[in-house]
């Protein structure tokens, strides 16, 4: 068994503590400001790797703490980027791993390949037109999301005729090179992310539908799995075939 410490007691860090054994991880530790404890070298002297899931602001100073007391770590948060130079550094000086990302999902991650590779093919097929739509709860906060972002950084880099991406509504009619990819927000619908080619004969479509957090949850351990044999700074989506452990041709 891996010995575990989970940093944050969120929705996050009860899912990972929930999943941990059945991934062939202890946890041995679990640092949140509501159980009263802190990262210290003695709350984590049985750890061999950390999973970070807690708050923007606080993030970078764990990150710090942990890199210095020589642990491996898995990053989850988001909202520290501004600080990567300083963190690769700091992994560097202490001789560690770290594993951080932006989504962990093992299926979005699969996505992203799929996408990746799909808009590659279409991009040799003149009669079809790519388009992008995300559908999310009425709750949510922003517009587009963040995984839309991706997405379509992933279809103009592989996409000649597509130069630009089109989030907003439009009041005029689509240019040739504009890659539109609509929002919608309502009732309870869970994150969905859909990639279509349309052309005058068919449609086709790969969508990807959240059911619920497990999925960035056992990305997250198979991460912290992954990242104790190694020493470095790594992405996870940059590396996410070798972290699950499928290797296959671009
Ligand atoms: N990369 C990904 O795939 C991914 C997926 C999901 C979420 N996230 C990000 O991960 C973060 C956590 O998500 P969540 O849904 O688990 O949030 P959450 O439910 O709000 O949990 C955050 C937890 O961290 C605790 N915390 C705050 N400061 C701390 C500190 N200094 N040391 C230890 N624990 C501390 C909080 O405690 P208090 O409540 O007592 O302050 C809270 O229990 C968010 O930034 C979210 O955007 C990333």
């Amino acid at each position: 068994m891996i010995k575990l410490a989970i940093i944050g007691y969120g929705q996050m860090g009860k899912l990972i503590e929930q999943l941990a054994p059945e991934h062939n991880f202890e946890v041995v530790s679990i640092i949140d400001p509501l159980l009263g404890n802190e990262i210290s070298e003695e709350s984590l002297s049985k750890a061999e790797v950390c999973i970070e899931f807690t708050t923007p602001d606080v993030a970078f100073e764990n990150i710090q703490k942990i890199c210095k007391l020589g642990k491996n770590l898995v990053v989850g948060t988001t909202g520290w980027l501004d600080k990567l130079e300083a963190v690769q550094k700091l992994v560097q000086q202490n001789k560690i791993g770290m594993v951080y990302g932006s989504n962990f999902s093992l299926g979005m991650n699969l996505f992203f390949q799929m996408v990746n590779f799909t808009t590659k093919l279409m991009n040799k097929m003149d009669n079809y037109e790519v388009f992008g739509l995300e559908l999310h709860h009425k709750k949510k906060k922003d517009s587009p999301s963040g995984t839309a972002k991706i997405l379509s950084d992933i279809v103009l880099k592989n996409t000649d005729n597509k130069t630009s991406v089109q989030f907003d509504k439009l009041d005029r009619k689509i240019e040739k090179n504009e890659f539109h990819f609509g929002s919608i927000r309502a009732g309870n619908i869970p994150g969905t992310h859909l990639i279509g080619f349309d052309s005058a004969a068919d449609t086709i479509e790969l969508k990807h539908t959240a059911r619920n957090r497990e999925g960035l949850a056992i990305g997250a351990l198979k991460a912290a799995e992954w990242i104790i044999k190694r020493k470095g700074l790594y992405n996870f989506t940059e590396h996410f075939s070798e972290i699950i452990g499928v290797q296959h041709e671009a």
